[in-house]
């Protein structure tokens, strides 16, 4: 569906936007583990979530809804193969973290998505849930979806170093490793985000994490998770879309209330106030709300560490494109392998705005136009990636205006952000 976004005289008023998809997730598949019933509150509401949801029912966990509560009850003799195909959408994680589960269920099953999901590797997670015991078949030497996946009942525990930091592939590993025979433990060089090892403390497991240098190592003792009452945060990563466009739109007070803020989800914060960004932070019942007023940008370099899995790296560059001087974002070649390839997207959506873009092997660089006012109105292709969407468009409301193919793709995390953009005056 092909969009128009407005150029924005003035942006104010107060946005709470979804829960976070992270959580979201976790709390649909730990819920499906445990034995009884669980609810989860402010669960979001986008496609991805919804498609776990969908195959944890599959796998025989009951879903019921109530006033907003979502309760799910997980079967007493565990979760069973489906005779059906796993529909995982656009959803990376889906399909990572349900490999996981599935790999400790006898059977064989089947994982399917989107173009999007088809492009990307899924080799990352074969290579460690096949040294537990499972064996996972997909196309081609990075073993692309679909998937097909037999999963033994008594997996082996793993001691496995993850080899490009992810928390996907950590949460892979470590919820196999809840119907391991022995502990499983997860290395990661980066400090990822910490929602799965979180979320099964909550829910009971012993899981232990001691800091190695600038990464962690996470172990896990098998035992089933327990059902609970969850409540999901707001998405830290969705607020940064609200945050770029108060700090670079020249009219605007823009308030996100009670985000997330862990340390690994709130890096873009520190990066924009790097760069002189008037956003502030105030304690909430859950995290922090952030406000965000109008701002001169300076560019500055960020790395792919201080915003761990990279997902406000094509908002932050929208920034960049604001900014007076020379961005750098360094190591980030992951970036390829997202929704969409977001590295040449990222770098694609700058030099629309008219910037000067260049890169060097991981790293790219954006000349910024000092002012979003110096934007030029542009069109995009934003080819099944949500942040693309959402990114385009805050460029296009702060500077003047753009029109976004594909802007549909945005319900697969915020199927309100058009409404939620929409309500800023
Ligand atoms: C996620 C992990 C991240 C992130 C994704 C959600 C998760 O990917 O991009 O949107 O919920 O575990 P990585 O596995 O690359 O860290």
């Amino acid at each position: 569906m092909m969009r128009r976004v407005e150029s924005r005289g003035e942006v104010r008023g107060t946005v709470r936007v979804p829960g976070d998809k992270s959580a979201s997730h976790r709390a649909l598949m730990l819920s499906a583990l445990a034995a009884g019933e669980s609810t989860i509150e402010g669960l979001s509401p986008g496609l991805d979530v919804a498609a776990t949801s969908q195959i944890v029912v599959q796998l025989g966990a009951t879903r019921r809804d109530e006033n907003g509560v979502v309760a799910l009850r997980g079967p007493d003799a565990g979760l069973r193969a489906s005779s059906q195909p796993l529909w995982c959408g656009n959803s990376g994680t889906t399909m990572r973290l349900v490999s996981g589960i599935v790999s400790a269920i006898e059977g064989r099953h089947r994982l399917e998505g989107d173009p999007s999901l088809s492009r990307r590797p899924m080799d990352r997670i074969a290579i460690p849930l096949g040294l537990m015991g499972a064996v996972i078949r997909g196309e081609g030497p990075r073993v692309t979806p679909p998937l097909t996946i037999l999963g033994a009942s008594r997996l082996d525990g793993v001691d496995f170093h993850v080899p490009t930091s992810s928390a996907q592939v950590k949460s892979a590993v470590l919820l196999a490793g809840l119907f391991a025979k022995g502990p499983t433990s997860v290395e990661e060089d980066v400090r990822t985000r910490t929602t799965t090892e979180d979320m099964l403390r909550l829910a009971g497991v012993v899981v232990e994490s001691v800091d190695v240098d600038d990464g962690r190592r996470v172990t896990l003792i098998p035992s089933r998770p327990r059902a609970r009452a969850w409540r999901v945060p707001s998405d830290p990563s969705q607020a940064a879309f609200f945050c770029v466009l108060g700090v670079i739109h020249p009219h605007a007070d823009v308030e996100v209330l009670d985000v997330e803020a862990s340390p690994e989800r709130i890096g873009f914060v520190k990066v924009l106030q790097r760069m002189g960004a008037d956003l502030s932070e105030r304690a909430a019942a859950s995290g922090v709300t952030l406000r965000s007023r109008s701002s001169t940008l300076s560019a500055t370099e960020i790395h792919a560490k201080e915003i761990p899995s990279v997902d406000e790296v094509p908002v932050l560059s929208v920034a960049a494109a604001a900014a007076r001087g020379v961005s750098a974002f360094r190591d980030m070649g992951e970036l390829r392998l997202k929704e969409s390839d977001r590295f040449e997207g990222s770098m694609a959506l700058a030099r629309r705005l008219g910037c000067r873009v260049w890169s060097e092997g991981d790293d790219f660089f954006i000349e910024g136009l000092s002012s979003a006012q110096a934007f030029s109105s542009f069109a995009i292709n934003a080819g099944l990636d949500h942040r693309i969407v959402m990114s385009s468009a805050v460029a296009g409301a702060a500077g003047h205006g753009c029109d976004i193919d594909g802007s549909d793709t945005v319900s697969s995390s915020y199927p309100g952000f058009f409404d939620d953009l929409a309500s800023l005056r």
